[in-house]
């Protein structure tokens, strides 16, 4: 063993020493363990400019065939159906099609393969629990705090108000709709980097949620662009899904953390950062996503623009999902423990850290808002309901004038967040 080698093994050791002491309590096993069973055999690696290392897996050989309910599961290669809009009116020339991710400068995956992004011993050594790791965190009703009524507006459903309870650590500015039978929800998503501390769990997402589920127990499909420093490992926008079938509490992931989603498009890899993201009163980019049952198979697909398929989540991973979805809201989310607390408040942003007030070009956006029922039709939705827990901080939107949009965000910490 050379000189060298031995520094390098001195390192690792100081390393190793110093995680383990910042994390308290550290099982090298338990991580190895996890990394093996998050990592798949690679038929080829890709390092990317941005530092991720995507490897192209063998398409069978994908997590979610470590689910036991999915061992004899053949992928179904692509939707039996198509659900296509006329061209929308709405369409605005000035803003574009997100059409890259970072990696894929660097080279593409062979056919029969899908690209996953490497999970790193770092990104675990990062996490509060391995056992959680690649989660949200649990949805918890709030006693104390409240949602700001003045600046929401819960419709009348039959003589019920519907009002969405406020969250624990995090804080909303959505728009959603209620009913008995979505089968597809869409949007295209105005992309942004808000600014967010890296060192701390907080993240922002801008995303579409389909959802159902009784009580507050829900089943959810997820997808669009979150900012997460604690979970990727830097700031950057990345394409994201997630899905749970028990408000987060023992099930579900982001990407590809485990096993149940089914990945099907060799190009897209979930997780990786997605380029270029819009500029203040610059070029404005989106990416238009859609999450539609098929009636056949009843496999969520997940689809990017009306064309490519990303790949589904089985429809015998639900209960409720099995059948349709009877909640679907678009907007921002900003999880941290430092919101809803006079005098603490985050300076975590959402959307472009703009308020919805500021409208095209420099707040965040989602148009092409639409649901699919039973009719199998695209259409925006009979009604809608906003929400937003702390307008203060984030604010939110509808524009009805033209076509609707939906303007959401803030900076978080101002002087009227404190
Ligand atoms: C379309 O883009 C222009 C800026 O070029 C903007 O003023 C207008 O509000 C946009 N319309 C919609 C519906 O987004
Ligand atoms: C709700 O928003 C209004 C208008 O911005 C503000 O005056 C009020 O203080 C807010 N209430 C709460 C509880 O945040
Ligand atoms: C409202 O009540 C009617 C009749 O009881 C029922 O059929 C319908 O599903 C209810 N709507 C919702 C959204 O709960
Ligand atoms: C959905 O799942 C539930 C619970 O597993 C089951 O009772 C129900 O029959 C399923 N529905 C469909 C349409 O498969
Ligand atoms: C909220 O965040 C704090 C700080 O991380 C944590 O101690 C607490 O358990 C969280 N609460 C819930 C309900 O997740």
């Amino acid at each position: 063993m050379g000189k060298p080698n031995i520094c390098r093994l001195f390192l690792v050791l100081i390393l190793s020493y110093l995680s383990d002491r910042a994390n308290g309590r550290v099982n090298f096993k338990e991580i190895d363990a996890k990394l093996k069973q998050l990592n798949k055999p690679a038929v080829k690696t890709i390092q990317s400019e941005d530092g991720d290392i995507i490897d192209c897996v063998d398409i069978y050989k994908q997590p979610a065939f470590d689910n036991p309910t999915l061992k004899n599961h053949v992928i179904q290669v692509k939707p039996s159906f198509d659900i296509k809009e006329e061209k929308s009116s709405t369409e605005n020339e000035s803003s574009k099609l997100v059409i890259s991710q970072t990696w894929q400068r660097s080279g593409s995956c062979p056919e029969g393969t899908i690209p996953i992004r490497r999970i790193r011993r770092e990104d675990l050594l990062r996490a509060d629990s391995i056992d959680r790791f690649g989660r949200k965190p649990r949805e918890i009703v709030s006693k104390s705090s409240t949602t700001n009524h003045s600046y929401s507006h819960f419709p009348l459903i039959n003589n019920t108000n519907i009002i969405p309870p406020p969250l624990v650590n995090q804080s909303v500015a959505m728009l959603f709709t209620l009913g008995s039978n979505f089968i597809g929800a869409k949007g295209d998503i105005n992309v942004w980097n808000p600014r967010l501390s890296s060192r701390s769990q907080e993240f922002t997402t801008a995303q579409i949620f389909v959802k159902s589920g009784p009580g507050d127990v829900f089943e959810s499909l997820e997808s669009g662009w979150t900012v997460f420093p604690n979970l990727y490992g830097d700031r950057r926008t990345r394409f994201f899904t997630h899905w749970t079938v028990n408000s987060y509490s023992s099930t579900g992931c982001f990407d590809l953390n485990c096993d149940g989603f089914v990945h099907t498009n060799p190009q897209i890899a979930l997780g990786a950062a997605v380029e270029p993201v819009s500029t203040q009163r610059g070029e404005q980019y989106y990416i238009p996503l859609g999450i539609y049952m098929d009636p056949t198979s009843i496999n969520w697909w997940l689809k990017y623009g009306d064309d490519t398929p990303i790949g589904y989540w089985p429809g015998t991973l639900f209960s409720f999902l099995n059948h349709s979805s009877t909640l679907v809201e678009w907007g921002g989310r900003l999880y941290s423990p430092n919101v809803k607390k006079p005098h603490h408040h985050t300076k975590a942003g959402m959307g472009s850290r703009h308020f919805a007030s500021a409208s095209y070009g420099k707040a965040c956006f989602i148009r092409n808002i639409a649901i699919v029922d039973f009719s199998m039709a695209l259409k925006y939705p009979d009604w809608v309901g906003t929400w937003a827990d702390e307008f203060n901080c984030y604010s939110l939107y509808n524009d009805q004038q033209t076509s609707p949009v939906l303007y959401f965000g803030g900076p978080g910490r101002n002087p009227d967040c404190l």
